[in-house]
């Protein structure tokens, strides 16, 4: 293992945030230095950063990039750019929803803290240097929360990961879709920590990564990653894995999620509802792997969960080619929902969720608080 190893998906610089350009995977691997609103925004917005966890740890950094951009002269002027940052950069992805939780927590946690009040107040708040040193305490505070959430879902990433290489003790070929590995997440990825985890240990594990059309993370982006790391990965078109897993080929598969419903319900790339339909008609496990603060307990099935519809141009053109007649229409929704009754368990850092998951995801929700969950604050 080397260049997905030694290189993170995100990196704090100290005034800017790092990225891989995950549009830029496999044929080379460049580094994106973000240091304003409207990079960070673009970045979300055409995938170069992507991934549920990865989402939520970006977003909650680019706030402090927001800050520092736009350097606001007193308290009151940060706080309207906070508001205003809630939402441009929380609403960049709407499916995924540690994108949106983790602005959220950022900006709550900041403005709570008593620090802040601390320092508005200090000797004598109208004056310059009592509103700088609020905004210096501000951005502090943002970075402090922002940092976290990455340590956090780093931590999550190991436990799941854990977990995961439990759950698939007795599997060996093993599906996936798209890329919920290191480059979606802060850590070793969701899904995909569970193959790692399992080759740590010496254990046998082919895995087959459904291409996901039509942006190919699980061509580009998990055959890469998993190659680098010495996993033996086959790259299965999308329309194939069906008739893989109905000839038994396939010992169980596993997934990552963008938003779980109180209910269970995953939305997750598009074409993992194919997955889980092929994986329930032949008798094998359909495994969701995340961590807590992808469960959004504000969302009662997956009937709530907005699916991010995303340009035609996508579904139109491949390697800068159009594929497609020019008379032709497209339709490209980036997510599909799962119903719960297809998903075998929910394995995330608060444990294995087993049905019925509205038990058993209220449970772990309330066992992960304070560490911080999406639950209710959606
Ligand atoms: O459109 P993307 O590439 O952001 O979609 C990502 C996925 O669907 C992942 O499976 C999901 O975010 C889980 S990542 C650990």
């Amino acid at each position: 293992m080397d260049a997905a190893a030694i290189t993170p998906t995100l990196r704090w610089t100290g005034d800017s945030i790092e990225i891989i350009d995950q549009t830029r995977l496999p044929a080379e691997l460049v580094l994106l230095d973000v240091r304003d609103v409207a990079s960070a925004v673009d970045a979300i917005e055409r995938l170069a950063i992507r991934g549920a966890p990865a989402l939520g740890a970006f977003g909650a950094l680019a706030l402090v990039v927001g800050l520092d951009e736009a350097q606001p002269d007193s308290l009151d002027a940060a706080r309207e750019l906070l508001a205003r940052l809630r939402h441009e950069i929380g609403d960049a992805r709407p499916t995924a929803v540690n994108l949106r939780w983790a602005v959220d927590r950022t900006i709550d946690a900041a403005l709570a803290a008593p620090e802040l009040f601390g320092a508005g107040t200090n000797v004598d708040s109208d004056s310059d240097s009592g509103n700088a040193r609020s905004v210096d305490e501000l951005r502090r505070l943002l970075l402090e929360e922002a940092l976290a959430i990455g340590a956090e879902d780093a931590r999550a990433c190991a436990e799941i990961g854990r977990l995961g290489r439990e759950v698939l003790a007795e599997a060996t070929v093993i599906a996936t879709h798209c890329n919920a590995g290191r480059l979606a997440t802060a850590g070793t990825g969701t899904a995909l920590a569970a193959f790692y985890a399992k080759a740590a240990a010496g254990e046998p594990v082919r895995v087959l990564a459904a291409e996901s059309r039509p942006l190919l993370q699980g061509a580009r982006l998990t055959a890469w990653e998993l190659a680098d790391a010495g996993i033996d990965v086959s790259v299965v078109p999308d329309g194939a894995m069906a008739s893989l897993i109905a000839g038994g080929e396939v010992d169980a598969v596993i997934v990552g999620a963008d938003r779980i419903a109180a209910n269970g319900d995953t939305a997750n790339k598009v074409g993992t509802l194919a997955h889980a339909l092929a994986a329930a008609d032949a008798g094998i496990g359909f495994y969701v792997a995340a961590p807590t603060t992808t469960i959004d307990a504000a969302v009662p099935s997956g009937d709530g969960i907005v699916i991010e519809q995303r340009s035609p141009d996508e579904v139109h053109h491949a390697g800068g080619q159009r594929l497609t007649p020019e008379d032709a229409k497209a339709v490209n929704p980036a997510f599909d929902v799962t119903p719960a009754r297809l998903i075998t368990a929910i394995i995330t850092d608060a444990g294995v969720l087993q049905p019925p998951y509205g038990e058993s995801i209220a449970q772990a929700l309330a066992e992960a608080e304070p560490a911080g969950s999406a639950a209710g604050r959606c």
